[in-house]
């Protein structure tokens, strides 16, 4: 065989086809925990992506008990302020149930063209770590709420403003129900130019 998977075995299309295409957000998960392990290996395929000049602007942060509870209490905060009491505190009910918290940051750039690629590096790699995951029956919801815009969300990170901007809060566990889509026909997306 030639080309890409010389002497390795070629993925069947079909599988892959079935992976890109079965994977959704998922918005409500079990409680059951995932091993750390699965995380670090989707993680570790999450930066075989594209990343001009091939800065790897990454970072990744996996929250424990701590963390999340800060970012609970941030959250309810911020939806108190803008929609009252009841809003936070029912949000604050729904964060609690979410199993696995995980945030993507971003290399902040002072060259704008440079940061906007290397964000777009880094929405390659989420989809990585999403399609990693859902091989192993884990979902992953992508999450860009005010939240992760707050100042205060980079510093429960321990992570510099100056340095880093978040690119999501995703959360991750075993899907308690797989939500279906549907997309446009490409074929309405696309012309072919002579
Ligand atoms: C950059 C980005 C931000 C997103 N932010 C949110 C969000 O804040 N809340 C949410 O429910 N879904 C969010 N999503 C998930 C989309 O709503 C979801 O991908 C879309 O509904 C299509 O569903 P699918 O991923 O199952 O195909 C986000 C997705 C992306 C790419």
């Amino acid at each position: 065989m030639s080309g890409a998977f010389a002497g390795e075995q070629s993925p069947s299309p079909v599988v892959l086809a079935a992976l890109i295409k079965g994977r959704r957000t998922i918005h409500d998960f079990t409680s059951d925990a995932v091993p750390e392990a699965a995380v670090l290996e989707a993680l570790e395929l999450a930066c075989w992506v594209p990343n001009h000049h091939r800065t790897e602007p990454w970072r990744f942060y996996l929250l424990g008990e701590t963390a999340r509870a800060q970012v609970i209490e941030l959250n309810t905060a911020i939806v108190r302020a803008s929609k009252g009491d009841s809003a936070a505190e029912a949000k604050r009910k729904r964060w609690n149930t979410m199993p696995g918290w995980l945030v993507l940051t971003c290399q902040v750039n002072q060259d704008s063209a440079r940061e906007r690629e290397d964000y777009a590096a880094c929405c390659c790699a989420a989809q990585n770590l999403a399609l990693a995951l859902w091989a192993r029956g884990i979902g992953l919801k992508w999450g860009t709420g005010k939240v992760i815009r707050s100042p205060a969300f980079l510093e429960i990170l321990g992570a510099d403003a100056a340095e880093e901007f978040a690119v999501g809060l995703f959360w991750y566990g075993y899907p308690a129900e797989v939500p279906e889509q549907v997309r446009r026909p490409v074929r309405e997306l696309t012309r072919i130019l002579a």
